[in-house]
């Protein structure tokens, strides 16, 4: 029987999926829930050292459906946590103290000042946590604070940042990355070399979900106006695959041994073992817990689990990043297809048959009004 326990950065976990930073940590009440249910740690909601700085609107959300009615993009303009920073800390040292054994990871944000870095890893780390994420990227509200996403658009801010933190604990500490930027191994690099023990991507991705061809106003709609927010949910699984394959590569390269958790549209079992196939070490699920409900863990290990019998896998690490080498340049296919279709003419040659391989204009209309029967 193979086994979905794992360690990660020293932390024991029995499973790699970890509730990620958003509603469903927002609470003492609500993280104990997810560990009775079974997730291999939480990541809480983000706090920071004055909550009266954070006012948050309604509504805050908006979605988008898939014609079955299913809910397949998420938009929040929800900030981060408005909750006090001293209830936040009762409620970490009880956790800690009912749950022992689990992993209890604090989400931190704070303004470009390194007494408030230190402040809040601090007095976070006193109450037992064992370890913390740093957010560096929420892409709305915060940033016109120059907080979440605009710290984490800049590297040289970013490896200072995380050098203050590193000097501040020796608990793993993982820099949350924000997708909303070209190459997210630049801001990256920048984190773990300031002294982060691992990178968590991705973040939602900014975004204006739609706009109402009745009012005329984007939405989510506040006293009739707008603000771009962020994206999650399955539509974001596919930009989040790509950026966790580039961020593992970049790991595996550079700074061999420090450890990645995806995150992006994961809903399943199936979902988490792409994301450990491209190289995340645990994956975490924020809106798809909204939408299912706490209890999807129980779901999700039997998909990962089925999926690692299937193929003989006893451990996660044995198909960790198992297929990140099938990823190369465009360059390189184009070089292997007209390789491969050399050997195909060369062998119909020999077998005395006339070998057309190519794709003309009409297969792809006859291809394309196939798929649009259905
Ligand atoms: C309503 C909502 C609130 C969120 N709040 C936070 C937050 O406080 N801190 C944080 O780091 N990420 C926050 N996130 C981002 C998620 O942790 C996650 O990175 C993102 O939603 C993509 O994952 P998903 O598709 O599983 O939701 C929030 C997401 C949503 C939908």
């Amino acid at each position: 029987m193979p086994t979905l326990a794992t360690v990660v950065d020293g932390l024991r976990l029995p499973n790699p999926f970890v509730i990620a930073s958003g509603p469903p940590g927002t609470n003492r009440n609500v993280i104990a829930r997810a560990f009775r249910e079974g997730w291999g740690a939480v990541v809480a909601k983000t706090v920071s050292l004055d909550a009266s700085k954070v006012v948050n609107v309604s509504p805050r959300y908006a979605r988008l459906h898939a014609g079955n009615g299913e809910v397949i993009g998420w938009e929040n303009i929800e900030l981060i946590s408005d909750r006090p920073f001293g209830h936040w800390l009762d409620e970490f040292r009880a956790l800690k103290d009912e749950f022992p054994d689990r992993v209890l990871i604090a989400s931190v944000m704070e303004e470009y000042r390194k007494d408030a870095w230190m402040e809040i890893v601090g007095r976070c780390e006193e109450t037992g946590v064992d370890g913390f994420e740093l957010n560096f990227s929420c892409p709305h509200g915060l940033p016109e604070r120059k907080m979440g996403s605009a710290m984490g658009q800049n590297p040289e801010i970013l490896r200072e940042v995380c050098g203050w933190v590193r000097e501040a604990t020796k608990r793993p500490v993982w820099a949350k990355m924000t997708p909303n930027i070209t190459h997210i191994e630049d801001p990256s690099r920048a984190a773990l070399a300031g002294g982060a023990t691992g990178i968590s991507a991705i973040n939602t991705l900014r975004s204006i979900l739609s706009v109402n061809l009745e009012t005329l106003r984007p939405e989510p709609t506040v006293e009739g106006y707008s603000t771009p927010g962020g994206y999650s949910s399955k539509a974001v699984k596919p930009v989040a695959l790509r950026m966790v394959a580039e961020l593992a590569a970049m790991i595996r390269d550079e700074f061999p041994g420090r450890t990645l958790s995806g995150i992006g549209g994961i809903e399943s079992g199936r979902d988490a073992a792409e994301f450990l196939l491209l190289g995340a070490d645990t994956v975490q699920v924020c809106t798809g817990v909204m939408k299912h409900g706490y209890g999807c863990v129980a779901r999700m290990q039997e998909e990962l689990l089925a999926f690692m019998e299937r193929h003989g896998f006893e451990t996660l690490g044995d198909f960790r990043g198992r297929s990140l080498p099938y990823l190369t340049t465009h360059a390189e296919l184009v070089r292997l297809q007209a390789a491969r279709k050399a050997a195909d003419r060369e062998a119909d040659a020999a077998r005395g048959v006339r070998s057309d391989t190519d794709w003309t204009g009409d297969e792809f209309v006859r291809q394309s009004d196939a798929l649009s029967r259905g």
